[in-house]
């Protein structure tokens, strides 16, 4: 059996010209223009990467996005000062703190000023909590990308059984409780799991993203499970690879998501989705132009 190789580049192209058609409606409709605001702090060269790469596609979308650079010897007041200006500024619909922050600064006061309604990342604790319940306001990028990933593959989550390797706060845990919410049977594992493969076997659907490179190898996949690999690990030689053992476990699986070309096109296509979201829900509160 040789899998599907998911093409993530693809997707993302489908879903920026959607978002990108949205955004102009918005242009037409109310005069409204989908305005990010990213805030970094310090010069830590991945979040610098990551933020080129967002407001790029913000641009290409039709969303203004405005970069705001903050030295590491920002105090947490002034950042917080800086957060409630931009939530009552009407032209911001979304706001994003790159992370990390430097370790003066508390992550978790820092995320709850966000405006719940601005708060495109989904790392809000109310937007986290509402994962609880089904009811969030923006989902968290990553797992809504593997969400959409699956849609988009015609791959139903209702009844089967995924298990999610990792569970961070940014992507294994919302993407156990997305997954419940579609009625998976989910399983949860972390570093701490003894016998990784024991579960990993009984998976339909395998969510890795545990940042450790050739984590998962064949022996520990079910032949035509779907296999979605969210690792980024930069080799010695200074490849990029997932956790996945891609080319072993691709003869085995029925789909799988390739790293680089998967995954990661969907997390910056969901954040644009997000504040394209939240400048429709403001302008919707507003009425017409
Ligand atoms: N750092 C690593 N991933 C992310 C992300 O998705 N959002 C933010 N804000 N920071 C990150």
């Amino acid at each position: 059996m040789s899998a599907v190789i998911i093409d993530g580049v693809a997707i993302a192209r489908k879903v920026r010209t959607e978002i990108s058609e949205r955004a102009q409606k918005l242009l037409a409709q109310y005069k409204v223009v989908p305005g990010l605001a990213v805030i970094i702090v310090g010069n830590d060269p991945a979040s610098a990467v990551y933020v080129r790469n967002k407001a790029r596609a913000c641009a290409e979308v039709g969303i203004n996005s405005d970069v705001m650079r903050f030295d590491a010897t920002v105090t947490e007041a002034e950042l917080i000062a800086q957060i409630e200006k931009l939530n009552a500024n009407p032209a911001v619909h979304g706001i994003l703190v790159q992370l990390p922050l430097p370790p003066t600064i508390s992550v978790r006061r820092i995320l709850e000023t966000i405006a719940v309604e601005k708060d495109v990342d989904g790392f809000h604790l109310y937007n986290v909590g509402g994962l609880v319940i089904g009811d969030t306001v923006f989902p968290p990028c990553t797992p809504y990308g593997v969400q959409k990933i699956l849609e988009h593959e015609n791959i139903s989550v209702e009844g089967k059984n995924v298990t999610v390797v990792g569970a961070s706060n940014i992507v294994g845990k919302p993407m156990a409780l997305m997954l419940m919410q579609k009625e998976a049977t989910v399983a949860v594992c972390h570093v701490k799991t003894r016998n990784l493969a024991e579960y990993t076997i009984l998976a339909d659907i395998l969510v890795v993203a545990a940042g450790k490179p050739n984590l998962i190898v064949p022996q520990m996949v079910k032949t035509g499970a779907v296999v979605i690999d969210v690792g980024i690990n930069r080799l010695p030689d200074g490849r990029l690879c997932g956790d996945v053992e891609f080319e072993g476990v691709s003869k085995k699986a029925s789909h799988i998501t390739p790293v680089p070309g998967g995954v990661g096109p969907m997390t910056v296509t969901m954040l644009l989705d997000n504040t394209v979201g939240a400048a429709e829900r403001a302008a919707k509160l507003r009425g017409p132009a």
